[in-house]
């Protein structure tokens, strides 16, 4: 309890933002101002008044946050915390991809590299893949780096989609048997799953949603329990705003080591020492910003 005082009293005096994604540690979660998914964060990190932002989450959301707001001190608490899928293509590779398809859009996740957004036309979130592949013009569209997303969006598109063989570990391990045991066990819940699932998890669901969207789904709907195929912080948020509602961990190994970095110790002495600072360099921020600022127009 005094760490968490301390925490929100310094935050005050350093007028300072805790944003934290929806895979934190409970603890983390409530000592925050905001808990989101990938969208939410990246547009608070844009139009945020402070001069501080402490970022509780991996890599590609703290880089997302520095480039669009390059005034702002934007400090990731946890050294290392970095998304394994983020670094699964190179720019190199992604080059190579452009060389030959040279007629195709580029569509980044924001699970990237500052250096992938700045070499893609624009970047989504699993909240807007589908749209924003839609709002394109050209007839093909390299995406990057989530096989698991790309194959969810080719099935919402009449365009051809060209994906990377990146995957995220947490979710290409749920299985479709999984769904179907949690369904026998919990025959009235409704089941809801990320689309970094794979394509026969995400045929045995009832909803498909970002982070986000399954806090919105789950609040909105009539169903009392629900099985929920992402990471296991997920949890913690929706008990809470829903408690007279059932959530269930369609695995209890779905657990994102990195997410688990940001520890209440680490957020204390962000605020005090303010470090470590995120940078991006500047040439990778100009181009990396246009492709995330083309996202945030998109209508969804
Ligand atoms: P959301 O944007 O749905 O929060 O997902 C981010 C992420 O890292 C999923 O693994
Ligand atoms: Fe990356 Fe997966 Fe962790 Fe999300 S859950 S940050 S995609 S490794």
């Amino acid at each position: 309890m005094a760490m968490i005082n301390e925490i929100l009293s310094l935050k005050k005096e350093r007028q300072a933002t805790i944003l934290a994604h929806n895979y934190q540690i409970p603890e983390v979660q409530d000592v925050a101002d905001l808990v989101g998914d990938s969208l939410e964060l990246s547009r608070a990190a844009a139009n945020l008044d402070s001069k501080v932002i402490i970022f509780c989450g991996v890599d590609f959301m703290a880089e997302t946050a520095a480039i669009l707001s390059p005034q702002k001190r934007v400090i990731q608490p946890a050294i290392g915390a970095w998304c394994p899928m983020a670094h699964m293509i190179t720019n190199e590779q992604l080059r190579d991809l452009k060389f030959l398809y040279p007629e195709a859009a580029v569509v980044c996740y924001v699970n990237s590299t500052a250096e992938i957004k700045a070499e893609s036309d624009v970047c989504c979130t699993s909240a807007n893949g589908v749209q924003v592949v839609n709002s394109l013009s050209e007839k093909e569209v390299i995406f990057v780096p989530d096989r698991n997303l790309a194959a969810y969006v080719a099935r919402h598109t009449d365009k051809k989609i060209i994906p990377w063989n990146g995957y995220c570990y947490v979710h290409d391990h749920l299985t479709a048997k999984e769904v179907r045991a949690a369904r026998a066990e919990h025959p009235k819940a409704e089941v809801l799953v990320h689309p970094e699932c794979r394509p026969e998890v995400i045929d045995e669901a009832d909803f498909v949603c970002s982070t986000a969207g399954m806090g919105k789904h789950a609040k909105a709907s009539d169903a009392k329990e629900f099985i929920i195929g992402t990471e296991m912080g997920m949890i913690h948020r929706l008990k809470k705003e829903n408690p007279l509602k059932e959530f269930y961990p369609l695995s209890k190994n779905a657990i994102c080591q990195n997410m688990k970095k940001t520890t209440l110790d680490n957020v204390l002495l962000a605020l005090q020492t303010l470090e470590p600072k995120v940078t991006v360099p500047e040439d990778i921020a100009i181009r990396a910003r246009a492709s995330i600022e083309r996202m945030l127009a998109t209508k969804i």
